[in-house]
């Protein structure tokens, strides 16, 4: 083989693995049109406005950028509080987001998964027991009694559509209990959800 050739190879192979360290691509791409809708739908209209019209939360153009989707999922579990502040307050229900809204959701704020990091599994580690997600959970039966045990084989973990739709379905919960615990409510910034997604995905691979 020249040399030249090897390398393609070589670039080839690193790609697949990348790709299988990032888990399978959300099976159909998110349609932004039908993200809106959900955007709309889902009450985020109320909060996320244009700029020019200076909304509660963050304007529109802020979270409608370019980003991975893991990170985007690490944003939404960040958003928790405020938004829990005032739903909860009013007495409003926490919106459900099914897996495939939160696929399109994901699309219409431009999320995309190329722009995620190659999960770097030492840092998911080390972003698992800094979160305190072990306070609640165990990792192979080591850490807190909350199941599930997060080395179980879970099918959110394959997207980041999937364990953001989890995870929204989780955090207010997880909050509950964490303030009656004195737990810190963890956020999560950059890579850090792509790393701790990658390091869960790949223990569960490994469990039988
Ligand atoms: C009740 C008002 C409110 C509603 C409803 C709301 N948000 Fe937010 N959102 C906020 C506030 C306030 C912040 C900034 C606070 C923070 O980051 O902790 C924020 C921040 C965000 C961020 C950026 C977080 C970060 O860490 O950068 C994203 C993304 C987001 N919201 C998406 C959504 C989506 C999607 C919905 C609908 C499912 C939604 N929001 C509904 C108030 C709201
Ligand atoms: C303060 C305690 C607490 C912390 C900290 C915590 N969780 Fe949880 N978690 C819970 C509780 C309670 C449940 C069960 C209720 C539920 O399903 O939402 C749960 C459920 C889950 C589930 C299953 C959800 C489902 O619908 O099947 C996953 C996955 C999970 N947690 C992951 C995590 C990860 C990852 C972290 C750290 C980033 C974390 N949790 C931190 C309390 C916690």
């Amino acid at each position: 083989m020249n040399s030249r050739r090897a390398l393609a190879v070589l670039l080839i192979g690193a790609g697949a693995c990348a790709v299988a360290l990032r888990g399978p691509a959300a099976a159909e791409p998110g349609n932004p049109e039908a993200g809106r809708a959900v955007f709309a739908g889902k009450q985020c209209v109320r909060c996320h406005l244009p700029r020019s019209e200076r909304g509660p939360g963050p304007a529109l153009e802020d979270i409608r950028r370019p980003q991975g989707e893991m990170e985007l999922a690490g944003r939404l579990w960040n958003h928790l509080p405020a938004m829990f502040a005032s739903v909860t307050g009013k007495g409003a229900e926490w919106p459900e987001i099914g897996v495939a809204e939160m696929g399109d959701l994901m699309a219409y704020l431009r999320a995309d998964v190329r722009r995620d990091a190659e999960p770097d599994l030492a840092k998911g580690r080390m972003t698992l027991l800094r979160k305190g997600c072990l306070k609640c959970h165990s990792l192979r039966r080591e850490g807190g009694p909350v199941k599930p045990d997060l080395a179980e084989r879970r099918s959110d973990y394959a997207s980041a559509a999937a364990w953001a739709a989890t995870m929204w379905a989780h955090t207010p919960r997880m909050a509950a209990m964490a303030s009656r615990q004195g737990v810190p409510y963890p956020r999560f910034a950059g890579d850090e959800m792509a790393n701790l997604v990658g390091l869960l995905r790949s223990t569960a691979r490994e469990n039988p």
